[in-house]
This record gives structure tokens, C-alpha cells and sequence, in this order.
């Protein structure tokens, strides 16, 4: 299975790997087939810009890293209501809130490294609850190469997956980290630290962000693990950056949104080459990312010419030169 931009699908050497979804969070096309021109031309125009598919190159890839599509879109159902209950003035849902964080904490804690799905897999509506969601995975898979308690996990995912609260209480962007504060400190079963990572998530290390311009570590050390997993997300899926330009442009940004010791604990816990990349060695040969180990920047790739699979970890003159993006779809 791999990940390619709609643009290069093509209907006679692909199949769809996992379903597509409608906004209603409704399966429009199941996984296991072609999909046809018609439908085609639909999605494009519903903006869905990612297809998951199954083809000769991506074949035995099984992109362990990416969480499964019914829990991905539960949790996006779960986020989706919390917001809808503040704008139909209903009951918040902190319990399913709760659950969900425990969910993400245990989904996260059992990969070695998360590959998130850009939100743009679906259609708009549902893509800033998607965010979160996917905040909220990088978040821990980032915080649980620290030293922290159960507790503090469940905690800190529940801050990530509700920083963008207040979005659903203000219309005005600079209010929304103190809109979301305020009203996540209304309901005692938030611990005041989720409710922190809500209100700091757009301070900056430099001292540049907002609402209070607090800088380094004024700023709560969950607060920044979060906004450095809001800067990545943001790149990947709304400025549809590929996995390793999203990272480089993280590490453009240390000592100024973000500390330098973050950004160091970005590369080591998020990987660059995902597997089903397609891209070029320095030795000139094409080859397919088929698994991310240990080391994250050093994956194990296919060669396209003849299948060998070759471990970077293992040989260490072995380097991507090069992410192929656009494949074009030859039709
Ligand atoms: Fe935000
Ligand atoms: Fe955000």
C-alpha cells in the first residue's frame, strides 16, 4: 500500500487500498477496486487530494505506522461532536474525550514511529477535527520519548486533541488559544495542564506568538510539544508539503518557533521517508521505502529494477538523494 496525490492515480495499474470517505464520514468508495473516470473526476472535484492504493510497485507494503481508517475517522466523529456541542450549546463530551485520549496514548505507545494522513485525505469540512486528531498522535509520539507518567500521557493528548477548541467559540483566530482556555477551565474533570497545552499552543521559543508573547520555557514544555506537532501537521496537510520538506522546514525554525532541542527530538522520532515514497539512491537506482526501523531516517528500501531490499541502517554509503513527488499518471 502507498500514498499518491489523486493526480497520479491511475485506473489501470491501481487499485484503491483504503476507502474514500464522504463528509458525513460515510464510505463512498470501498477499498479492493478501480476506481472509475467518472468517480474519479468526483473526488477531484469534492477536493479529495490522497488516495491510498495497491499497485505492482507498493506490493507487500503494509504501512504499519498509519493508524487504521475506522478508528482515524471515529476519533474525527468524536472531535466533530465536542465542537458541535459548544455551537448547539449541548452537553460537552469530555468523557468520549477521555476515552479517545486513552485510545490515542495506546495507539501511538504500541508503533515505533506514527505516519500521520493528511487531512486533506478527506473533504473540507471534516479537516480541522482531523487536525487535531493527528496533533494529538504526533504529540505523543514526540512526548513518549520523554520521560512521562501514564497520567501526564492521557493528560497531554486530551490538551492536544482540544488546543483548537476555541475555534468553535470565536470566529477571531487570535482569540482562539485563550477562548478554548477559558472554557476547558469551566469543566473540572480538564486538568489544568490540558487546558495550559490549549492556551500556549501558539507561543513561540522566540517570543514572537500569541496571546501573551510568553517565550522559552515560560512556556509549558507540553505547550511546546504540541505546537511543534501543530507546525508539522499544518505543513503536511494544509501546505501539502511531503513528509521530508515538512521536516526540513521544522529544522528551518529552531530557535525561533521552536527550541532547539525539540526540533532534535522531531528528527528522531518522526521519519522523513514514509513507507510507499518512492525515491532515487545516491548510487542513481529508483527504489520504493517498504519499512521504517529503528533508526527512522534510514528506512529499509526496494530497488525497483530487480526487488532487492537493501537496509540503510545496515549501509551506511547508502543515501536518498531524492523524493520522486509526482509520478505523473501515464494513462
Ligand atoms: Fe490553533
Ligand atoms: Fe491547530
Amino acid at each position: 500500500m502507498r500514498l499518491i496525490t489523486i493526480d497520479d492515480y491511475n485506473s489501470k495499474t491501481m487499485q484503491l487500498a483504503r476507502p474514500v470517505f464522504d463528509k458525513h464520514k460515510r464510505v463512498l468508495l470501498a477499498a479492493g477496486r478501480s476506481i472509475h473516470p467518472t468517480y474519479l473526476e468526483k473526488l477531484k472535484q469534492m477536493d479529495i487530494h490522497y488516495l491510498f492504493i495497491e499497485d505492482a510497485v507498493s506490493f507487500g507494503i503494509t504501512m504499519d505506522e498509519v493508524l487504521d481508517m475506522p478508528t482515524w475517522i471515529d476519533a474525527i466523529g468524536v472531535i466533530q461532536q465536542a465542537s458541535q456541542s459548544i455551537e448547539k450549546k449541548q452537553e460537552f463530551p469530555i468523557r468520549e474525550i477521555q476515552k479517545l485520549a486513552g485510545r490515542i496514548v495506546e495507539e501511538t505507545i504500541k508503533r515505533k514511529a506514527i505516519v500521520l494522513i493528511p487531512t486533506s485525505y478527506l473533504e473540507e469540512e471534516l479537516r480541522l477535527y482531523a487536525h487535531s486528531v493527528n496533533v494529538a498522535l504526533l504529540t505523543i509520539q514526540l512526548a513518549k520519548m520523554r520521560t512521562l507518567t501514564p497520567v501526564q500521557l492521557r493528560d497531554l493528548a486530551v490538551g492536544a486533541l482540544l488546543h483548537d477548541i476555541g475555534k468553535a467559540i470565536t470566529k477571531d483566530y487570535e482569540q482562539h488559544p485563550s477562548a478554548g482556555f477559558d472554557f476547558l477551565r469551566k469543566h473540572r474533570e480538564v486538568s489544568l495542564l490540558s487546558a495550559h497545552v490549549c492556551y500556549q499552543h501558539h507561543e513561540r521559543f522566540d517570543g514572537k506568538g500569541f496571546p501573551r508573547g510568553l517565550k522559552e520555557e515560560q512556556v509549558h514544555e507540553f505547550a511546546q510539544i504540541c505546537a511543534i506537532a501543530n507546525g508539522y501537521e499544518n505543513a503536511l496537510s494544509k501546505d501539502k508539503m511531503a513528509p521530508h520538506q515538512a521536516i526540513e522546514w521544522m529544522m528551518t525554525k529552531n530557535g525561533s518557533e521552536f527550541s532547539l532541542e525539540l526540533v532534535q527530538l522531531f528528527v528522531q522520532g518522526v521519519p522523513m521517508y514514509t513507507p510507499g515514497s518512492r525515491v532515487v539512491l545516491n548510487n542513481g537506482r529508483a527504489a520504493i521505502v517498504t519499512k521504517v526501523v529503528a533508526n527512522l531516517q534510514r528506512p529499509i528500501v526496494r530497488y525497483l529494477d530487480n526487488q532487492e531490499e537493501v537496509s540503510l541502517s545496515d549501509n551506511h554509503t547508502l543515501l536518498i538523494a531524492e523524493v520522486i513527488k509526482n509520478e505523473g499518471s501515464a494513462q
